[in-house]
């Protein structure tokens, strides 16, 4: 395999997800550099129905919104990203109305998660936090959804790529047709 690609399934294999984080905080240039990556992703119709709201621990809100997270490994992580779907601003399919919001956003933070992995940064996708609290403190507006609470840090541990827990290829993949 050529050199390039295999760094790049390099960073994709130790992608895991990091419910720890050490308090070392992350360098403003790697954080930026991870929010232009999802700036960058694609969207349908390039809607980009999206925003980031960037919480770093000099903010005075980032204790508060840590108090959102229901595992006490989240509250340490020294940024969180809220990525936020605007469905009104996304692309609709017209065969069956699916709003591809949630979609589009999903690829964004998953291109943040990726980028941040090649930076040796830790992440978490979190999905569940106690929403109407985390809305209030980030004034989250009417007709904007969280999508995920996306964490941030250094992990505590180095990360157990070996073996991830998933279903085999025969159970997922069908060959020209169902
Ligand atoms: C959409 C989504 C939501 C998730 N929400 C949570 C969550 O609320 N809390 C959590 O601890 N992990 C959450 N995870 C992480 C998954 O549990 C994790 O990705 C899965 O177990 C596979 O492990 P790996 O990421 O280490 O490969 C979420 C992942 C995804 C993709």
């Amino acid at each position: 395999m050529e050199n390039k690609s295999e760094l790049f399934y390099q960073v994709l294999r130790s992608r895991r997800s990091v419910r720890q984080y050490t308090d070392k905080e992350i360098p403003r240039e790697a954080l930026d550099r991870i929010l232009e990556t999802g700036r960058l992703s694609p969207s349908a119709a390039n809607g980009q129905p999206w925003s980031f709201i960037a919480v770093t621990k000099e903010h005075p809100k980032w204790a508060e919104l840590h108090e959102v997270f229901y595992k006490d490994g989240f509250r340490k992580a020294p940024v969180v990203i809220a990525a936020c779907a605007q469905p009104s601003k996304a692309w609709v399919r017209k065969e069956d109305s699916s709003n591809y919001a949630w979609v589009d956003v999903a690829i964004a933070v998953t291109e943040m998660i990726l980028a941040a992995t090649a930076e040796g940064i830790g992440t978490c996708w979190v999905a569940s936090f106690d929403l109407a609290r985390a809305r209030k403190i980030l004034n989250v507006p009417d007709g904007t959804e969280i999508v995920t609470l996306l964490t941030l840090g250094y992990p505590t541990e180095p990360l157990d790529i070996r073996k991830k827990d998933r279903k085999p290829m025969d159970q997922i993949l069908h060959t020209g047709g169902w």
